[in-house]
Formats: structure tokens, sequence, C-alpha cells
């Protein structure tokens, strides 16, 4: 009994420690994300990801997939898996307030700009809503 409670802790605590090294297929690319792995001090950033895969390549963002398209069967990290804490000090890190710095604000908040489309946020609280 006691030893089979330990197998199955252990069994679970790895479960757990591997699921956020497991990464998605395009296949099962989610319609809407929560981006909130880096959040400190701003709120998390609702994404409308498939809204997106009409307006570029999934490479833009995606940019270690070469070749990544929707029906492709490879796996995808998360942005935040290089990003957060980067091994490299020359790695941006999503923790950053900068708008040139921070690796999505680089992405996301440059294209909005250079779009002109008015619905793409480009203010701070168009993707990081204050708390109502
Ligand atoms: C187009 C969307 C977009 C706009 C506009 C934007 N951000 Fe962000 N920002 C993000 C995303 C996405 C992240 C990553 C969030 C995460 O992973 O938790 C982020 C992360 C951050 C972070 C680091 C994480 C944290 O919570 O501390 C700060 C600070 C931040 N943004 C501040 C700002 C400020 C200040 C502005 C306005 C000058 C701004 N952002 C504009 C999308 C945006
Ligand atoms: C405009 C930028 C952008 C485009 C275009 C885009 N994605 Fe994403 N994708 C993201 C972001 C941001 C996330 C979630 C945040 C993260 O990875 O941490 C994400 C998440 C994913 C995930 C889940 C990753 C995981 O392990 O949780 C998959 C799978 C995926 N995208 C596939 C695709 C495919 C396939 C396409 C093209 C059809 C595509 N994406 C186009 C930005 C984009
Ligand atoms: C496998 C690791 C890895 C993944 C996953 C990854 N990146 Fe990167 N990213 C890097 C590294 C390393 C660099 C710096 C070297 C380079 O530019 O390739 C970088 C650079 C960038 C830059 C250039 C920043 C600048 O100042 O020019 C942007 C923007 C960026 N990443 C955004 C993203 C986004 C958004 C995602 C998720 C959709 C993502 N990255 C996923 C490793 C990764
Ligand atoms: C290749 C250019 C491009 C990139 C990269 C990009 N966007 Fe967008 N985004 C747009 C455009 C264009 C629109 C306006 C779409 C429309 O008019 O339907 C938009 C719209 C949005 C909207 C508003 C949707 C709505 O209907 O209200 C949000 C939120 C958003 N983007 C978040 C992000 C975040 C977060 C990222 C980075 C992870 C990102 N975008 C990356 C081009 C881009």
């Amino acid at each position: 009994m006691r030893k089979s409670l330990v197998v199955t802790g252990i069994v679970i605590a790895a479960l757990v420690f591997a699921m956020p090294t497991l990464a998605a297929t395009a296949t099962e690319a989610p319609e809407d994300v929560v981006i909130d792995q880096c959040m400190a001090k701003k709120s998390a950033v609702n994404f409308p990801h498939a809204a997106h895969f009409e307006l570029t390549e999934c490479t833009t963002c995606h940019h270690t997939n070469e070749g990544l398209t929707a029906e492709s069967d490879m796996e995808v990290p998360s942005c935040a898996s290089c990003h957060k804490d980067p091994e490299a000090a020359e790695t941006p890190d999503c923790a950053q307030m900068s708008l040139s710095k921070n690796p999505y604000h680089v992405s996301c908040v440059t294209c909005h700009k250079e779009s002109g489309v008015e619905a793409a946020p480009t203010k701070c609280d168009g993707c990081h809503p204050k708390a109502s």
C-alpha cells in the first residue's frame, strides 16, 4: 500500500514536471490563446490566434518552426519556453517592458503599427486590459 502510494506520487510528480515541455502540434493549434506565461506587472493578453492565420504565415511568429503550416504535424514549442528567463543573454526576454526589446512587443506591436489597421491594438491597454 505504502509503496504503491509512493510510486503513484512519483508518477504524478513526473507527469506534472513533464507537462510544460509537451508541445502541441500544428493541427492542435488553439483558436484563442491567453498569453500569460511571462506575466508580472501587466495583465494577461487575450490573443485571437486563428484570426491571425489569414493575416500572415505561421512562421512570421513561430520563427523557429521552419516550414510550419496548419496541416503539418510539427511540434510547436511555446514562445515562453525560449523567451522566459532565456539562457543566452542576447535572446530577448518576454518579461521586458520595452517595446523594442520584449519579443512579443517586437512581433505583435510592430506589425500592428505597420498594418495601420485600427482594430489592431497598439496601446498598452488594448492588449493588457486594466483590471475592472
Ligand atoms: C499588441 C499587444 C501588446 C501591446 C500593444 C503591448 N503589449 Fe505588453 N505584452 C504583450 C504580450 C503578448 C506580452 C507577454 C505576456 C505574458 O506572457 O504574460 C507582453 C508583456 C509585457 C510585459 C512583461 C510581462 C509583465 O506582465 O510584466 C510588460 C511589462 C508589458 N508587456 C508592458 C506593456 C506596456 C507598458 C505597453 C504599452 C507601452 C504594452 N505592454 C503594449 C502584448 C502587448
Ligand atoms: C501572429 C502570430 C502567430 C501566428 C501567425 C501563428 N501563431 Fe501559433 N501561436 C502564437 C502565440 C503567441 C501562441 C501562444 C503563446 C506561446 O506560444 O507561448 C501560439 C500558439 C500556438 C500553438 C500551441 C503551442 C503550445 O505548445 O501551446 C500551436 C500548435 C500553434 N500556435 C500553431 C500555429 C500554426 C499552425 C500557425 C499557422 C497556421 C500559427 N500558429 C500562426 C502566435 C502565432
Ligand atoms: C526554440 C526557441 C524559440 C522559440 C520557440 C521562439 N523563439 Fe523567438 N527567438 C529565439 C532566439 C534564440 C532569438 C534570438 C536570435 C534570433 O533572432 O533568432 C529569438 C528572437 C526573437 C525575436 C527578435 C527580437 C528582436 O529584437 O529582433 C522575436 C520578435 C521573437 N523571437 C519572437 C518570438 C515569438 C512571438 C515566439 C512564439 C510565437 C518565439 N519567438 C518563439 C528563440 C525562440
Ligand atoms: C503580421 C501582422 C500581425 C502580427 C505579427 C500580429 N498581429 Fe494582431 N492583428 C493584426 C491585424 C492586421 C489585426 C486587425 C485584424 C482585423 O481587422 O480583423 C490584428 C488584430 C489583433 C487584435 C484585435 C482583434 C479584435 O478583433 O479585436 C488583437 C488582440 C491582436 N491582434 C493581438 C496580437 C498579439 C498579442 C500578437 C502577438 C502575439 C499579434 N496580434 C501579432 C496583425 C498582426
